[in-house]
């Protein structure tokens, strides 16, 4: 997607040797205008796959995912990462582990919002590890639930998350992919390899 790729140039910034920081449109402060853009892109690309509910993880996933559940006109679930008093019971839960942070997280959905009915489409801000994808499989799994695609904001493609879905053979479009980070620049991946 051209104008995310041309807003990751102007505002994204490289920390380190392998960290994209974008605060000021997507995990911290927000962009809704290019937010509802890329819901649109996600509804187009994926509008034949017959998706009935979009799944995410809280908290930087929900806003496109949203977004996309806005286009599809379908409910939008997001994991959560801790324990909550009113949501205890009857749940699906799943180890995800950030290599980034290193430490493990526990994921949860309440079995109430994911049925063996449900074809789902799992949005992401990023794709690093896969880990969080992962641990979302591991529940649409456990509810016989049936995955038709994946959506990624911004894929880092150097590192090993998007491997991980080619090899399971699930649909996945990321709206940017980035093939390195070169002396603080960022190098997309071209629209063919
Ligand atoms: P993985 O799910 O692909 O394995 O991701 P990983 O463990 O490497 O990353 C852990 C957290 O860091 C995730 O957010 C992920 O979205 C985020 N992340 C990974 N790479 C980048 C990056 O280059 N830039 C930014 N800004 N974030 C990155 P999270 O802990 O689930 O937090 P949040 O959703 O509450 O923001
Ligand atoms: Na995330
Ligand atoms: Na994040």
């Amino acid at each position: 997607m051209k104008e995310l790729e041309e807003r990751i140039n102007k505002d994204g910034r490289v920390i380190g040797k392998d960290v994209l920081k974008v605060d000021s449109f997507l995990n911290h402060q927000i962009d809704p205008v290019l937010m509802e853009k890329m819901g649109t892109e996600f509804y187009n690309h994926f509008k034949d796959a017959g998706v009935t509910k979009i799944l995410t993880v809280e908290s930087s996933g929900i806003a496109p995912a949203v977004m996309a559940g806005l286009k599809f006109q379908v409910p939008v679930v997001f994991a959560r990462k801790h324990k909550s008093v009113t949501l205890q019971d009857d749940l699906y839960t799943s180890e995800v582990y950030s290599f980034t942070k290193k430490t493990s997280n526990h994921i949860s959905i309440s079995k109430k919002y994911l049925s063996s009915k449900d074809n789902v489409l799992i949005i992401d801000d990023f794709l690093a590890n896969g880990q969080a994808v992962n641990g979302l499989n591991d529940i649409i799994d456990a509810a016989h639930a049936n995955l038709v695609g994946i959506g990624i904001v911004i894929e880092k493609s150097f590192q090993k998350g998007r491997q991980l879905i080619d090899k399971e053979k699930i649909p996945v479009y990321s709206l940017a992919r980035i093939k390195a980070f070169d002396n603080g620049q960022v190098v997309f991946q071209p629209e063919d390899e």
